[in-house]
């Protein structure tokens, strides 16, 4: 039996102006007034996040954004910082994202840095892996997933690793309407967790809750969430619109 929370999260990527995003939020937020039993989470575009932290203001929806860098302050141009995040409500950061690995050429190592700095700065981080079509038809799936993984908690400690959120994201499925089956997506997910368990220990491994992201629909929710390594979804497209994200929201 499944005892994490489960965990819903939606990324809104490139989209959305200040406007379209606070009414989005607050349709959320009435969406998720009995939400008692799970954990919502958006994570807009930077320009909107501070306007999104009002919107959800007194609500339970969690505050995501979706990068972070891995300095303070500094110079670095065009990022934003884990403590600039903190000041505005943000909760948690994804990095890792398939599109900043292939669009902006992010690799382990930058992602590491990443995903320390927001340990270090009271951030959870949500932290993306996945495999290509090309990985997967050549059967090296567990291989990159396995080293996406080792790559990204290097130097990560069990008492951190506890708090961190992880993502499958097969990069085949994402925006493509192609979803992993049920039984792939949990495959993966066992796949991830006895690595963890293996990397740090069976408790570690117990608590992390691991999503699965590419093409969640509400037609495809509740089956992927009846699989026993599913701890929630991390959603694109479907979390754009409040029919269908309330759906997911609310799944079976
Ligand atoms: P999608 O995106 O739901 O539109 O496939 C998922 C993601 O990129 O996180």
């Amino acid at each position: 039996m499944n005892r994490r929370r489960p965990l819903l999260a939606g990324n809104w990527k490139m989209h959305l102006n200040i406007p379209q995003a606070v009414e989005l939020a607050h349709a959320v937020t009435a969406a998720c007034a009995d939400c008692t039993d799970r954990d919502v989470m958006l994570a807009p575009p930077f320009t909107a996040l501070a306007s999104v932290a009002l919107a959800l203001q007194g609500s339970s929806v969690l505050l995501g954004s979706q990068n972070v860098a891995w300095e303070a302050q500094g110079a670095f141009t065009g990022e934003i910082s884990p403590p600039m995040l903190t000041d505005i409500g943000v909760h948690m950061a994804i990095i890792g994202h398939s599109e900043r690995r292939q669009i902006f050429f992010e690799d382990d190592a930058m992602i590491n840095r990443r995903l320390r700095a927001t340990l270090e700065f009271g951030l959870i981080p949500v932290l993306c892996i996945g495999e290509t079509l090309q990985d997967r038809e050549s059967g090296a799936t567990f291989t990159v997933l396995e080293k996406q993984l080792r790559g990204a908690l290097q130097d990560v400690v069990p008492e951190q690793a506890e708090q961190i959120v992880l993502a499958y994201e097969p990069v085949w499925a994402i925006g493509t309407g192609k979803t992993a089956s049920a039984e792939q997506a949990q495959e993966a997910h066992h796949f991830l967790r006895s690595l963890l368990a293996g990397m740090y220990n069976k408790k570690v491994a117990e608590s992390i809750r691991v999503l699965y992201g590419g093409s969640v629909k509400p037609d495809n929710i509740d089956i992927l969430m009846t699989q026993a390594d599913i701890d929630g979804a991390l959603v694109g497209g479907a979390a754009l619109s409040i029919d269908s994200f309330k759906r997911i929201i609310r799944f079976q």
